[in-house]
C-alpha cells in the first residue's frame, strides 16, 4: 500500500495532470483535494487530449476511483458539463465520488471574482491577480468565514434555502445577483443530478488504506500559488502543498509515503506575480511556442522562462518531496543552451540560494544568476521510439547531465522524465533509494 502526493513544485502548468495519469495506473482512489475550476490538468489520450478540471484523472480508468474531495470547490453546474462532456466521448471508464463536504462555487462567487480583481485593479493596475475568474478566492474565503454552502446542502431544499438567504446578505454590494428562488431551484435540481455520486469520501479512503490499496493525491495548481507559502497575494485561495493535500482529503500525515514534485525543465507563470527567472526576449516567445504555453482553462498565453533552482529548493524543503518528475524536456531539444538559475543576487548585493524571500515585491526585484548547461539535441520521433522501448538508457547524455544537475542542486532524486504530450511519453528513471547521491550518480555519467 501507497499513499502519494504528486503537487506542482513551480507555478502551477507543470504537467503534473499527465505524471497524476501515468501513475493513475497502479492506483484504486485518485484524489483531488484543492482548488476547482481554476484548475486545467491536460491528459493525451489515444483518443485525442482531454482537459480535467474539477475531476480527478481517476475517472478515465478502468477499475480506478476518481474523487473530488473535500478540500475542493465545486461548480456543480460545470462539473455536470465535465462528467457529461467525458461520458458522451466514452472516457468516463473509471468510478466518481463527489465528497459531501466540498464547498459549491456559485455563479455570485465568479460575479464576485470579476467585481474583487477589477477593484484591485482599480486601486493600483499591479494590484490585480489576473485570477482565473472561477470564483474560487470568494468561495474559499465564504467557507472561512463559515457563510458557505456545501455539497451536503444541495439535496437538502430547506437548508440550501435558508444557507442562501444568509449569503446573498452578505453580498449586497455585488451587482446583478441572480434572483434568489431562481438559482436555489437551480442548485436543487443540479444537486439530484449529482446525488448518486455523493459520498462521505473519507472512511472510504481510510478503508482502503486499511486494505492495502494505493491511493494517489492528485494535487492541483502548485506550492509557490499557495495561500500561506506563496508569492502571497499573488497566489490562489488554497493549499495545494502536501501538507494541504492530507488536509483537504482527510488523511493523516502519518499514514503518507511519497511526495512526487512536478517541475518543468524550465518554467511558465500564468497570472501576476514575481517570477524572477521570466524571459521576456525571443527564447521566452520560443519556449511559448515550442511548449503549447497557453493556460488550459482560460487560454491566456502563459510567461515563459526558466527553471528556478532557488525556489525548487524551497518547494522541496516545505513539501518533503521524496522526488522530483521534470517534463517538457523536449521542448528545450536543440536549444543552443539551457540557462539554470542556481542563486539570487539582492539589490544590496547579497546572494540567496536557498529560499525566496517572503515579501512578493522582493522576491520581483531578485536578480537571478545563471548558469548555463549544454542543450541536448532535439526530441525527434526515433529518439521517442528508442526511450520508449529501452528506457531511460536511451536518454541523450546531455539531457541525463542535467538531470544530474537538477539532483544535485535540490537534494532530490528525479524519478520521472516527461518527453511528449502523449500519455506514453513519460519515463520511469528506477525506485530513488537505488540512486541517492553519492552511488546514485555514478549511474547518471554517460
Ligand atoms: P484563482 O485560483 O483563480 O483565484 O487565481 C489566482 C492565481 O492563481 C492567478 O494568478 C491564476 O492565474 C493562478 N492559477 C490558478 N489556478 C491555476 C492553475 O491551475 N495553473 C496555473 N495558475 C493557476
Amino acid at each position: 500500500m501507497t499513499v502519494r502526493i504528486v503537487l506542482g513544485a513551480q507555478f502551477g502548468d507543470e504537467a503534473k495532470g499527465k505524471i497524476a495519469d501515468f501513475l493513475a495506473a497502479s492506483a484504486r482512489y485518485v484524489v483531488r483535494s484543492a482548488g476547482g475550476p481554476n484548475t486545467g490538468h491536460t491528459i493525451v489520450l489515444p483518443e485525442g487530449p482531454v482537459v480535467l478540471h474539477q475531476l480527478a484523472c481517476g475517472v478515465l480508468r478502468h477499475g480506478v476511483t476518481g474523487v473530488s474531495g473535500p478540500g475542493m470547490v465545486i461548480q456543480p453546474f460545470k462539473l455536470e458539463e465535465e462528467l457529461d462532456g467525458l461520458r458522451q466521448r466514452g472516457l468516463l471508464r473509471g468510478e466518481f465520488a463527489l465528497s459531501d463536504r466540498a464547498h459549491v462555487v456559485l455563479p455570485i462567487h465568479e460575479l464576485e471574482d470579476v467585481w474583487e480583481d477589477e477593484l484591485r485593479g482599480r486601486h493600483r493596475p499591479e494590484a490585480s491577480l489576473g485570477t482565473t475568474k472561477s470564483g474560487i478566492g470568494p468561495a474559499y474565503a465564504d467557507r472561512a468565514g463559515r457563510f458557505g454552502l456545501r455539497v451536503a446542502e444541495l439535496s437538502r431544499p430547506a437548508v440550501l434555502r435558508e444557507r442562501l438567504e444568509l449569503l446573498y446578505a452578505t453580498k449586497a454590494h455585488l451587482p446583478n445577483l441572480p434572483p434568489i428562488d431562481e438559482l436555489a431551484g437551480r442548485l436543487s435540481e443540479v444537486g439530484a443530478r449529482l446525488a448518486p455520486f455523493v459520498r462521505t469520501t473519507e472512511p472510504i479512503l481510510w478503508e482502503a488504506i486499511s486494505r492495502g490499496e494505493n491511493i494517489l493525491l492528485e494535487g492541483a495548481q502548485s506550492a509557490l500559488l499557495d495561500l500561506d507559502f506563496g508569492t502571497y497575494p499573488y497566489v490562489t485561495s488554497s493549499h495545494p502543498t502536501s501538507a494541504g493535500a492530507l488536509v483537504g482529503s482527510g488523511i493523516p500525515p502519518t499514514e503518507l509515503d511519497e511526495v512526487i514534485g512536478v517541475a518543468k525543465a524550465y518554467a511558465t507563470r500564468v497570472g501576476a506575480g514575481p517570477f524572477p527567472t521570466e524571459d521576456t526576449s525571443e527564447r521566452g516567445e520560443y519556449l511559448r511556442r515550442t511548449g503549447g504555453e497557453r493556460g488550459a482553462t482560460t487560454g491566456r498565453p502563459r510567461r515563459c522562462g526558466w527553471l528556478d533552482l532557488v525556489l525548487l529548493r524551497y518547494v522541496a524543503r516545505l513539501n518533503g518531496l521524496t522526488s522530483l518528475a521534470i517534463t517538457k524536456v523536449d521542448v528545450l531539444g536543440g536549444l543552443d543552451d539551457v540557462p539554470v538559475c542556481v542563486a539570487y543576487r539582492t539589490p544590496d548585493g547579497r546572494e540567496i540560494r536557498d529560499g525566496p524571500p517572503t515579501s512578493a515585491d522582493d522576491l520581483a526585484r531578485a536578480e537571478p544568476i545563471y548558469e548555463s548547461l549544454p542543450a541536448w539535441p532535439e526530441f525527434h520521433a526515433r529518439l521517442k521510439e528508442r526511450i520508449l522501448r529501452e528506457g531511460p538508457n536511451a536518454l541523450p547524455a546531455d539531457l541525463r547531465r542535467f538531470l544530474a544537475f537538477v539532483e544535485e542542486g535540490v537534494g532530490v532524486p528525479v524519478e520521472y522524465v516527461g518527453y511528449g504530450a502523449h500519455r506514453d511519453e513519460t519515463v520511469w528513471l528506477g525506485p530513488p533509494s537505488q540512486r541517492r547521491r553519492p552511488a546514485g550518480l555514478a549511474a547518471w555519467s554517460p
